[in-house]
């Protein structure tokens, strides 16, 4: 076996995604498994060299985990030859300009999402990045789910027949900061932060529609935002700008219909913090994050709506229960894996389910 040392520059890793997902579970993970074997006798071996702004805040993460390498200046990491990979973690509002100058470096790309606040954004840096002939990814975490997995093992086996509509729930009450911490970053609620569920949700929801169901041809979405004053990480009141609930409406190819909704501002009555009900002609099946419950055509009951008595049935207990049958990863961790064999061992293909766009056409892997 010959070891290939990969220096990986990870930005924003100070973060709640930077850190506990990607540097901690995602990197030092794979250091922890010896490495990622690609298969042909060459096992990679990922260098982190942690880049931020608060360099004490690096310095404690870097002595924590025995990390070597720590910058604030981004600009002399990107310049550095023995670094390949440019990884950004930080506030969405921070990522155009740092995308921007790693895809300059000729750094390959792998970020988290959204790339952008904007379609025309987006579609920039993607261009960008095929331009440069670099190699390049955005975090699409939630195909690896295994709640989601079981769903495409389903929808693989034909258990539906023809889908005729998805239901999505996300969201929980997300606190106002005033007598309860909130607990998500502060600049979520704030647009001129990059902030707002649209932005943070949407791009999820893209693409677990379009690898599991279809691809999106049009949304519609009602915008809200229900709280308008929040309380900051200091205590100091702020105005929400941006906003926190989104209606959303999804047609598509294939003629399924996703309705989803996507809230800070709800109170969790569900199994897990986001489901999906799939509804087809053979079956139906609601999936969360672990797990996933099915109720095929023929154990369909037959309820008959008469409001004068009370519920006969207890519909959910009439639902049955998927099966792992196999042992889960890290999502974080799987993609990390899919993006480095994609670089090193051109690894034809993206996430779990579709081949690898045409360069031109997607924002996601090329
Ligand atoms: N894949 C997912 O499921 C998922 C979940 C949550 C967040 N995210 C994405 O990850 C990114 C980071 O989100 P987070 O929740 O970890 O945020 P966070 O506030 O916890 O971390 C932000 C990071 O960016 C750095 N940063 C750089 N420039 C900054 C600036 N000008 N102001 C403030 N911080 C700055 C911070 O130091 C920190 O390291 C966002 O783009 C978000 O959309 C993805």
């Amino acid at each position: 076996m010959t070891r290939k040392t990969v220096r990986i520059a990870m930005n924003g890793v100070t973060g709640r995604m930077g850190y506990r997902q990607h540097l901690v579970r995602s990197i030092l993970a794979l250091r922890e498994q010896g490495g990622l074997d690609l298969g042909d006798g060459t096992v990679l071996w990922p260098e982190p060299v942690l880049v931020g702004r608060r360099e004490h805040a690096l310095k404690t993460l870097a002595e924590r985990h025995g990390i070597e390498h720590f910058s604030t200046d981004l600009d002399a990491v990107l310049a550095d030859d023995s670094v390949d990979i440019y990884f950004d973690a930080q506030v969405t509002s921070a990522r155009g300009e740092a995308l921007r100058k790693a895809i300059a470096a000729g750094k390959h790309l792998y970020t988290e999402k959204p790339t952008a606040t904007g379609l025309d954004g987006a579609l920039e840096l993607a261009r960008l990045a095929n331009a440069a002939g670099i190699r390049h990814g955005v975090v699409q975490d939630k195909l690896f789910l295994p709640g989601l997995l079981k769903l495409k093992r389903l929808i693989d086996g034909g258990f539906f027949g023809r889908i005729l509509s998805v239901r999505g729930e996300f969201g929980y009450w997300v606190f106002e900061g005033d007598w309860q911490d909130a607990q998500r970053p502060s600049w979520n609620y704030r647009s001129e932060d990059g902030g707002g569920i649209v932005v943070d949700m949407f791009p999820h929801w893209e693409y677990v529609l379009h690898e599991l169901f279809g691809r999106v041809k049009s949304v519609q979405a009602l915008t809200a935002t229900h709280i308008p004053q929040r309380w900051d990480e200091n205590g100091k009141p702020y105005d929400a700008t941006a906003d926190d609930a989104a209606y959303g409406i999804f047609e598509l190819e294939g003629g399924a219909i996703a309705q989803i909704n996507s809230s800070w501002a709800v109170r969790v009555n569900r199994d897990e913090l986001v489901e999906f009900q799939v509804d087809g002609t053979e079956g139906s099946a609601v999936a969360g994050l672990r797990d996933c419950r099915v109720q095929h055509r023929s154990a369909t009951p037959k309820p008959v709506w008469n409001p004068d008595i009370p519920a006969t049935e207890v519909f959910r207990d009439q639902w049955q229960e998927v099966p792992d049958n196999g042992e889960f990863d890290n999502g974080f961790k799987a993609q990390w894996e899919l993006f480095l064999k994609h670089v090193y061992a051109d690894a034809p293909t993206t996430g779990t389910c579709r081949p690898a766009p045409a360069a031109s056409s997607s924002p996601n892997w090329a």
